[in-house]
């Protein structure tokens, strides 16, 4: 993925000067490219009870969930002179949450990755060695970004001449052209009804499809029914 740094250091440098400073007098400025070609921006602001203070990056990484989420790729952080900051030690293990070990970061004379910026960093995969996969029911910790993305197909399938349930994780949304790139995430496991494997599929999209032995289509996701799906999905049909 190209990286215009001219580009990411400008919009640093316009939200720095929205920061929100009267404890320090000192403006920050982020700007983020997201992998899906998005630009997310935070400044600091900071509180009366001063240790309440919110970096930047705290503020870009909410814009970026709350914009539609996805992974950071490269970051321009600068100070009011619009030269590039190193992000502080807690933003370096938000960043990481959020951009992991290849995330680059703006540095002169060239760019770090996160894993130069946070070497033996802490994440999730240190949990799962002791728990078990996290961030709920069994999304592997290299597919959370994709949560809410995406769309999970259900159907039924034949084991050991019995029929039971399973799915894929597709990850595009499955609306005709839009151009999105395709390809599936994850092979969901075999549960006995479909009940179980639309509860999978919940867990990782809001958009589940349940496609009968016939090949029928049903709605089983959040909201409306989308185009060229002829009907919601109900318990009785499983
Ligand atoms: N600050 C950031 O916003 N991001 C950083 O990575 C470094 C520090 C802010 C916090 C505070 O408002 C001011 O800079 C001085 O520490």
């Amino acid at each position: 993925m190209e990286i215009d740094w001219a580009a990411l250091r400008t919009a640093a440098i316009e939200v720095m000067r929205r920061a929100y400073v009267p404890a320090s007098d000192f403006p920050v400025g982020v700007a983020a490219l997201v992998d899906d070609g998005r630009v997310v921006v935070g400044c600091n602001v900071e509180n009366a009870s001063l240790g309440m203070t919110l970096c930047a990056e705290c503020g870009m990484v909410g814009s970026l969930h709350a914009t539609g989420g996805g992974k950071l790729v490269a970051m321009s952080c600068v100070d009011a002179t619009g030269a590039p900051l190193m992000p502080c030690g807690r933003c370096r293990q938000i960043l990481w949450e959020h951009g992991g070990p290849d995330m680059l970061v703006e540095a002169l004379p060239r760019p770090l990755r996160m894993d130069e910026l946070l070497p033996h960093a802490f994440g999730w995969v240190d949990m799962e060695k002791v728990t078990g996969p996290a961030g709920g029911p069994e999304v592997p910790a290299e597919l959370a970004k994709w949560r809410g993305r995406g769309t999970v197909f259900v159907h039924p399938d034949l084991s050991g001449g019995e029929t039971i349930w399973t799915g894929y994780w597709e990850r595009s949304s499955g609306a005709p052209g839009t151009g999105e790139d395709k390809g599936i995430l994850e092979e969901g496991p075999n549960f006995p009804t479909a009940s179980a494997a639309v509860a999978w599929g919940l867990v990782r999209s809001p958009r589940v499809v349940v496609v009968d032995a016939e090949g029928g289509l049903s709605w089983a996701g959040e909201g409306e029914l989308p185009d060229g799906i002829p009907q919601r999905w109900t318990e009785e049909q499983a």
